[in-house]
């Protein structure tokens, strides 16, 4: 599928999507959040893709943010239904994925461009990056998940701090909050990102995935999130996978996972 705001390359089995709107900082307008939503529905269901690293095209940003420009003519309805729409067609997508989500975050990462690092299951920052939820200054809060996955990240009270300073961190700073997992120049972030994902490439597919929905579910208060361990830890063992990998522990060889 051609898309107009989204490059996709394939790099073995990880997949790259790289956000392509460079003239506006890589915002997020419509036409981008809905080829997100298509490119990670699809990445998800490939089998050939093992992992997706998302960044941004250019040197200065990774996503500057939401289309600002979009939002002039909304009213209340308009707004919830941008959040909503948001929520479950995109940034949920990605959090809730079957297969580990990096985000190479090459720039700025404001409003709903940090809100889409946030969705990622690691974010890996190069040294220029600076980070942000700006919307009070647009009369405005985050509305793709950003009071609800920063506050899991860093903590209550820096998560306020971010969000009514409006002020930008630095990625030496993100670092020291949790914010990202690694800081890396600008040079060594794509290589970083592809030595993190081939490492997680080369663990158990099905195991990789219980991994992400039960710790997600430590942030969900609807779920009792010990249940969910308990019942993927057993899932495990009825998989090809966990009888592969405990017999190639006991033969002393590296395992070889099907994904089954
Ligand atoms: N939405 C729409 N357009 C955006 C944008 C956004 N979130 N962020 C940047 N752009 C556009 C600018 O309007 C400009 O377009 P133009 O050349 O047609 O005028 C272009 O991207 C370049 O941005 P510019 O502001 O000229 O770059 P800069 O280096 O001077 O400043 C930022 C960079 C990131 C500090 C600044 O663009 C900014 O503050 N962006 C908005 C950030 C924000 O509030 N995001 C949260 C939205 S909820």
């Amino acid at each position: 599928m051609a898309f107009e705001n989204l490059i996709i390359e394939d790099k073995g089995r990880i997949r790259y999507i790289t956000i392509n709107r460079e003239s506006k900082l890589n915002a997020l307008n419509k036409t981008t959040l809905a080829e997100l939503h298509d490119a990670f529905t699809q990445a998800f269901r490939d089998k050939a893709v093992g992992g997706i690293i998302i960044t941004g095209a250019g040197p200065k940003a990774f996503v500057a943010g939401a289309d600002i420009a979009e939002f002039a003519s909304l009213d209340a309805e308009g707004g919830t239904a941008l959040s909503r729409n948001g929520h479950t067609k995109v940034f949920d997508v990605i959090a809730n994925g079957s297969k580990p989500v990096i985000a190479a975050v090459n720039g700025f990462a404001l409003g709903g461009g940090l809100e889409l690092a946030m969705a990622c299951h690691i974010r890996i920052a190069s040294d220029n990056a600076k980070m942000g939820l700006p919307e009070v200054t647009l009369g405005l809060i985050p509305g793709y998940g950003g009071t609800q996955r920063l506050t899991a990240l860093v903590g209550k009270g820096k998560a306020l701090e971010i969000i009514m300073t409006a002020d930008m961190v630095t990625a030496a700073d993100a670092y020291q909050y949790g914010l990202v997992n690694h800081v890396v120049t600008q040079g060594e972030l794509l290589p970083k990102a592809e030595e993190m994902m081939t490492k997680i490439l080369s663990r158990a597919p099905l195991s990789i995935a219980a991994a992400i929905k039960t710790v997600n579910a430590a942030s969900d208060p609807s779920t009792n999130g010990f249940e969910v361990e308990i019942t993927e830890f057993g899932k495990c063992f009825d998989t090809a996978d966990m009888k592969e990998g405990v017999t190639a522990f006991l033969e002393k060889r590296k395992a070889d996972f099907k994904g089954e």
